[in-house]
């Protein structure tokens, strides 16, 4: 048994949903798993693994993201750690690996930190959820990167399984405790 925490940063609670999916992969596996928003994020010793996921909003990962993987990187360095990014670039099959994902290449350029396991996972898409604004500037990155524009379209495109796998192998990165 393990205990892992995952921490979020989500503005719509989709990056949210993705880690409970891992919680609820984990947890039957006998892991224990704290899900917990980056703001409250608790002190990571005492965890096996730490996992990040955040989403990406006009092009960017948020920087409360940087800011605190700058304040933590001894700690994060400390345990096994993963991260992860959701947006709706990598819905797209050549844009959807550590290795494709301009979004991850960026983050990994960006900073220090060198977590063991990487993850990019399609977002969703649901205009009619949006503030007036942020509808706005969805669609035009839709146009721009030729996906749905209708203002009525809720779609989903993040790979469950690709999901449940990858919280299977952030519980293999961690060091297991006796039961
Ligand atoms: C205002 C806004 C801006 C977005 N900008 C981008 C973007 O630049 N590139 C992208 O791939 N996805 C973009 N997305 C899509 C989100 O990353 C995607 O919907 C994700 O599922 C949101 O997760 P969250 O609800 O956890 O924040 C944007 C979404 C919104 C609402």
């Amino acid at each position: 048994m393990s205990r892992i925490l995952i921490l979020y940063f989500s503005v719509y609670g989709h990056t949210r949903r993705i880690c409970e999916t891992m919680r609820s992969e984990l947890v039957p596996l006998g892991h224990a798993v704290d899900v917990v928003p980056l703001a409250e994020a608790p002190p990571l010793e005492g965890y096996d693994a730490v996992v990040i996921g955040a989403s990406i909003r006009n092009g960017k990962h948020n920087p409360a993201v940087f800011e605190y993987v700058r304040r933590n990187l001894a700690a994060l360095e400390a345990v096994p750690s993963a991260f992860f990014s959701v947006s709706l670039v990598a819905r797209k099959p050549a844009k959807n690996t550590p290795e494709t994902n301009p979004y991850m290449k960026a983050f990994v350029a960006r900073t220090p930190w060198k977590p063991k396991l990487l993850g990019v996972f399609g977002g969703d898409l649901d205009y009619q959820r949006y503030r007036t604004s942020d509808r706005y500037i969805i669609r035009f990155i839709m146009t721009l990167t030729r996906g749905p524009t209708d203002p009525n379209t809720k779609a989903e495109y993040t790979d469950w399984a690709k999901v449940s796998e990858f919280a299977r192998n952030v519980a293999a990165l961690a060091a297991p405790r006796p039961a």
